[in-house]
Formats: C-alpha cells, sequence, structure tokens
C-alpha cells in the first residue's frame, strides 16, 4: 500500500522464517557491536539501545548527529548488512545501488522514540527502509511540519515500510511498543532496522570518448 505522500506499507512483508534468521543475524552482530544507549547531543540519554550493521551507521553523541564507519564503544567496524536485507532493499528501493547503513534500534518496555525526522543522509531521493521485529509498535507518521497533522499506524513483526517520495522527510517517531505482542526477541521487545544511503554517491565515471 502506497499513500499520497509516498508512504508505503507491506504488513508481513517477511515470512516468520525469515524474520527469526534476521533476528539471528542481528544479534550475532551484536555479539561484536554491542547495543548502547547513545545520547542526543544535549545530553540526554535515548530510550532505545542501538547498534548498526553495514558500511556506516548512525551516531549521536554531544558531538551531534552524523554517520560513522566503526562502533562508538568498540571503535570496529559495524558487522556486514545481513544478505536478507540486501536483498529487500534491491527488491523495493534499488537494485544497482546498495544501501550503505542500517541501523538497528532495541526497544525493551518502557522504550519510545519521539517526533523527528531522518535528514543527515546526504540523498533524499532515496528513501529509508524500515524493517520491525517483534512486539507491535505504535508509530506516528506526520508530515513535512512539526505542526502538521499525524496519524497512528501499528507496526508489527515482519512489517516493511518505506519512507518514499514525499514522506522521506515526514516526522515520525515511535509512541510506544505493546509488551508481550510477539514472542520473537529474547526477552521481550520490539527492534527495528531503518536501511538508508547515507553518503553522497560518487561522481558518474565519464565515458572515455576515443579519438
Ligand atoms: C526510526 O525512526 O529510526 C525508528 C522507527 C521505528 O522504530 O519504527
Ligand atoms: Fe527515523
Amino acid at each position: 500500500m502506497r499513500d499520497q505522500t509516498g508512504f508505503v506499507l507491506l504488513p508481513g512483508r517477511l515470512s516468520p522464517d525469515e524474520q527469526a534468521d534476521l533476528l539471528a543475524c542481528v544479534l550475532a552482530g551484536a555479539r561484536d557491536a554491542p547495543f548502547h544507549v547513545q545520547t542526543t547531543p544535549g545530553g540526554k540519554p535515548m530510550s532505545v539501545e542501538t547498534t548498526g550493521l553495514g558500511p556506516l551507521s548512525w551516531v549521536s553523541d554531544r558531538l551531534g548527529y552524523r554517520y560513522e564507519a566503526l562502533h562508538p564503544l568498540t571503535g570496529r567496524p559495524w558487522p556486514p548488512m545481513p544478505p536478507l536485507l540486501e536483498t529487500l532493499w534491491a527488491q523495493l528501493v534499488d537494485p544497482a545501488v546498495p544501501a550503505d547503513a542500517g541501523l538497528v534500534n532495541l526497544y525493551r518496555p518502557g522504550a519510545r522514540m519521539g517526533l523527528h525526522r531522518d535528514e543527515d543522509e546526504a540523498d533524499f531521493t532515496f528513501p529509508v527502509l524500515s524493517v520491525s521485529l517483534g512486539d507491535t509498535a505504535l508509530f506516528r507518521l506526520g508530515g513535512l511540519t512539526r505542526k502538521a497533522p499525524t496519524r497512528s499506524l501499528r507496526l508489527a513483526s515482519g512489517d516493511v515500510c518505506l519512507l518514499a517520495g514525499e514522506s522521506r522527510l515526514a516526522y515520525h517517531g515511535v509512541d510506544r511498543v505493546i509488551p508481550g505482542s510477539s514472542r520473537l526477541v529474547p526477552g521481550g521487545g520490539r527492534i527495528n532496522i531503518t536501511l538508508r544511503r547515507a553518503a553522497p554517491l560518487p561522481p558518474l565515471a565519464m565515458p572515455v570518448l576515443s579519438r
């Protein structure tokens, strides 16, 4: 389903087996690149725990918001992007230009995410692709300004959505996660993975004209 703003919701896009495989990849990655609590530039701890997958991931601390190639605590590269996510991006976004950033947020009971825009990427023509695992989230989707009307959607385990077109820069957040609505995530809670194209595209190679 694509709405007038370009937002796409694909309920149950991942089968239960795919959800279990992806969760196993994420948890294997998190053994090397642990989930940790990031702080806002103002110094407030976020309520989600975060890690990354792929060449880059989104980092927030007193220096601001940015993409980094290394985990801020271990100093090591992020684990590789799981093939299932590479395929999903190729099918839904672009088979020629891969996502270069995977942000993984873990919502334990009580965690939420305030209304914000994803605007730290170099090129907003690429959508943000979001995959939900585990407990159902009450996701809030607004418009291009903070004051624009918002609506509430449920994102359940296996649901995939795309902030595409005009909705690419829409305000969005997670009001709350419904505890016990899934048994997928050990210890309970929800994992959301967002795939992004964060770095600028390399300049197009100029054809060499033969004389
Ligand atoms: C985010 O906006 O980065 C997270 C969205 C979600 O958890 O569904
Ligand atoms: Fe976001």
